[in-house]
């Protein structure tokens, strides 16, 4: 959740939408991995490597050090890889859980896999965070500052799957409510440019 004063300014280098983009899915990303110790992690799993949080996780998780493995279906693969993961699952084809990989984050990208569901695949003190039911993200202003600064270097590359107008929220929606994006939707608040 943003609070009053939480600015940073938008990085030369990329959209509005761009921006907007990396503000949703790496804020809430660097919340979580923070919250399972990426500093001190050498082996991460993003599940759901292909959405909004998972985009930004798959190369925060990169940039931290660790070795990442994206859990992606067949139709991400290219995208998953291009963000940097190590190692990629395809989830309608494997378990990661039943791999004999040890993770010491596991990172539900999505809130679709339980945590008893990756108990096998925990390194001793590994952690296990998720997007569902572990609050809301908090944004912090040096995150923000972060991530612009990752996105200047070129670290940090936005995904934005389609970009709608005001008047097409609605489509925007359904299209959301898929669960399949991949990245982000954005929507152009204020422009003139064509879509
Ligand atoms: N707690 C918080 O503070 C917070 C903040 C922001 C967002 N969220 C939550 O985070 C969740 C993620 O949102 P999002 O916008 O990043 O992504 P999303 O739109 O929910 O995820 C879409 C991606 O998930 C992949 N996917 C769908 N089912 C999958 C499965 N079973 N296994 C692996 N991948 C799968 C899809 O790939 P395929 O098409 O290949 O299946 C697609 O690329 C949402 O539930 C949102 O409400 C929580």
């Amino acid at each position: 959740m943003f609070e009053d004063g939480l600015l940073a300014l938008k990085p030369d280098n990329v959209t509005y939408e761009e921006a907007a983009a990396v503000s949703f899915g790496g804020t809430t990303a660097l919340h979580f991995l923070r919250k399972g110790k990426i500093q001190s992690a050498r082996k991460v799993l993003v599940y759901g490597a292909s959405g909004a949080v998972g985009t930004a996780a798959v190369q925060l998780a990169n940039y931290f050090g660790a070795e990442v493995t994206g859990v992606y279906s067949t139709a991400n693969l290219e995208l998953v890889k291009s963000l940097g993961a190590d190692k990629v699952v395809d989830y309608t084809k494997e378990d990661f859980a039943k791999r004999g990989e040890l993770y010491d984050i596991i990172f539900d990208a999505i809130g679709k896999h339980s945590k008893s569901n990756c108990k096998n695949a925990m390194a001793p003190n590994g952690q296990y965070v998720s997007v569902a039911g572990q609050g809301v993200a908090k944004v912090r202003t040096e995150d923000l500052l972060l991530l612009k600064e990752l996105m200047e270097k070129g670290v940090l590359k936005p995904v934005i799957d389609r970009l709608y107008s005001f008047e097409q929220m609605a489509d925007a929606h359904r299209y959301v409510e898929t669960g399949h994006k991949k990245g982000c939707v954005a929507i152009m608040v204020g422009h003139d440019r064509e879509l």
